[in-house]
């Protein structure tokens, strides 16, 4: 069931809508009373609005938003409407709109679960390839951007003595890949990241964890196939098999196998777990 919006999206506007879902309809959720906010949901098959939905499902009043342009407002909006969040326009690059955000989530209570799921594969291919702009885009949306969302709302989880900040990283980010270039360089800065937020942040109440994800059938996931097809002059489905022998599942998973992990973090199961980089990969073969 789709509400009805209050207010206009914008930067640090929220649309608003009347809640729906599991939680509307009584049944028993964990997340009663957060508040999620969630970057990079406006992809139809992506993660970030499986991990929204899933959030929502439990009970978590969910901000979705994405960086404005191309549709992906409306796609956001329509998001918010089928799960009864609220949606943002958020360029997790963009400091300004960072602050807007965390002060619109600031009327609905503030943010007790921050998940930081944006991402970008510009700057993944041959090292020698990689130009200084790509890697400066890759580091600005792939880190730069999760670091000044936590930033930005810690300060109020360290009032409520709690809070949850999940990181998108990668198995991209847990051993070195041929050919991911300033990606696997990001994510591996995100695994870092993660670790110093739970350690400087454990002793306040506050549980920073990242998700590593294997090959998730998303776009993302499809272009990265195409151009690593189109690199090696290989068929495009020879490439997947390829790719997917080295994962002993065999197969590529789902975006829902990711939320249910954030899930688990999010939630009262995950209350004593921080500062883990966990894999949900199949049982990939990690790289160096
Ligand atoms: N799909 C996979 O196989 C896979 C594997 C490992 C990690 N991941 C990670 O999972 C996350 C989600 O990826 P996905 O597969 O759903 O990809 P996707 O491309 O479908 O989604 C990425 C989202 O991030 C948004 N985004 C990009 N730049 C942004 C910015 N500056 N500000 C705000 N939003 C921005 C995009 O608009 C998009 O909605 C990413 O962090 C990605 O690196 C995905």
């Amino acid at each position: 069931m789709a509400g009805d919006a209050r207010e206009p999206v914008g930067p640090g506007g929220l649309a608003v809508f009347h809640r729906s879902g599991r939680a509307a309809r009584g049944a028993p959720v964990t997340l009663n009373g957060k508040v999620a906010l969630v970057t990079g949901c406006s992809a139809p098959k992506g993660i970030g609005r499986a991990c929204a939905a899933a959030l929502a499902a439990e009970g978590a009043f969910v901000i979705v938003s994405d960086r404005p342009g191309e549709g992906r407002m409306e796609a956001v909006e329509a998001l918010a409407g089928e799960i009864g969040g609220a949606a943002l326009a958020l360029d997790v690059t963009d400091a300004e709109q960072i602050a807007q955000a965390v002060a619109a989530a600031g009327a609905h209570g503030g943010v007790d679960i921050l998940v930081n799921n944006a991402g970008t594969v510009q700057g993944a291919g041959p090292f020698l390839s990689g130009t200084a702009q790509d890697w400066e885009v890759s580091f600005r949306v792939n880190l730069l951007g999760p670091m000044l969302l936590a930033q930005a709302v810690i300060p109020g989880m360290i009032e409520k003595s709690a809070g949850r900040i999940i990181n998108m990283g990668s198995i991209g980010g847990l051993g070195g890949r041929a050919s991911f270039g300033a990606y696997s360089a990001m994510k591996h800065g995100v695994t870092g990241l993660t670790k110093t937020i739970a350690a400087e942040f454990g002793p306040m109440g506050i549980r920073c964890n990242a998700v590593c994800p294997g090959y998730i059938a998303t776009d993302m996931h499809e272009a990265s196939n195409i151009r690593l097809a189109e690199a090696e002059g290989v068929p495009l489905d020879a490439m997947k098999r390829r790719r997917y022998e080295a994962v002993a599942l065999r197969a590529a998973g789902r975006p829902e196998d990711i939320a249910a992990a954030v899930l688990y973090l999010a939630g009262p199961q995950g209350d004593y777990v921080s500062g883990i980089n966990l894999p949900v990969a199949g049982g990939i073969q990690l790289g160096l």
